[in-house]
């Protein structure tokens, strides 16, 4: 990825960690007392992961990728923020959990990590960092093990498109569908986690990939789709009219059901 893009992000993420750390959204507190921060949708769809190793692609600060350790995964998580990863090694220590965690842009984990793992694991907001999935895709597939699973599970890029500026409005398209040939260029205060949060650095780089662009590239890089599944729900309340259908998953007020909002993709390396 070209430095500019890198470095922006980087510099946008490293300062999102004490903020993210700190807030309700992450609940630091409760893992700390046991709590998991997995979803349903992800323990339900990878199932049962004790005694495999497990790699988590863009882990933030770790604590999904705790929460699978606590789960019997032998676990490895990588994140390109330096903050993310000392605060995920600080927290594998206070929970005395064993896991490894490496500083590393996903485009060069290669050149960092050699082994090659049963689950390579990445989720909710993640794909749209990336410029390039058919290198992130090809990533994938080097680190699994023959007969390995992939899971990704993320915000479905037909969300993505839209935007509601309040909650009696409603949803407008905004953004692109398809990868456009620049990346967008956001510059905002906030973030899930945080409305409210002003931050130092807000300028980011993103790249919307259509669904179709993400599956194929997982096919030409080797793996073998299990399934595509799509969700009418979300976990973070993207737009004003969200509203909360459990405890941590949300649906549109209006046009519940009509929109997708995550998708999953299962998918084996072939033997
Ligand atoms: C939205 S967060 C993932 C959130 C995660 N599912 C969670 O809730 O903890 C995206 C993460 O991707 C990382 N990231 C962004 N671009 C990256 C890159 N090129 N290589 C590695 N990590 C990257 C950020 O540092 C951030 O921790």
């Amino acid at each position: 990825m070209p430095n500019e893009y890198s470095k922006a992000n980087r510099r946008y993420w490293d300062g999102l960690v004490p903020v993210h750390f700190d807030s309700n959204f992450y609940d630091v507190a409760s893992f700390k007392a046991g709590e998991s921060t997995l979803r349903p949708t992800e323990l339900k769809e990878i199932g049962d992961v004790s005694g495999r190793s497990l790699l988590h692609l863009m882990c933030h600060f770790g604590l999904d990728t705790l929460s699978w350790a606590r789960l019997g995964a032998r676990v490895t998580g990588a994140d390109f923020s330096g903050p993310a990863i000392n605060a995920a090694r600080r927290l594998a220590e206070d929970c005395d959990i064993e896991a490894l965690f490496i500083e590393s842009d996903t485009y060069d984990l290669s050149s960092r990590l050699d082994d090659q793992f049963d689950i390579v694991f990445t989720s909710y907001g993640v794909l749209f960092w990336l410029p390039d999935v058919v290198r992130w895709a090809n990533i994938v597939a080097k680190f699994l093990r023959p007969g390995g699973l992939f899971y990704i599970v993320e915000f479905h890029p037909i969300q993505g498109i839209f935007e509601q500026r309040n909650e009696d409005s409603e949803l407008v398209v905004s953004r692109p569908y398809f990868t456009p040939d620049e990346p967008l260029r956001i510059e905002e205060d906030g973030s899930y986690a945080g409305r409210d949060t002003q931050l130092e650095h807000r300028l980011t780089y993103s790249w919307p990939h259509p669904l179709g662009e993400v599956v194929t590239a997982l096919i030409d890089a080797g793996l073998r789709i299990e399934f595509l599944h799509e969700f009418p729900f979300t976990v973070e309340e993207f737009f004003p009219s969200c509203v909360a259908s459990s405890e941590e998953s949300f649906r549109l007020a209006k046009h519940d059901g009509s929109v997708p909002l995550l998708y999953s993709i299962k998918a084996t390396k072939p033997l």
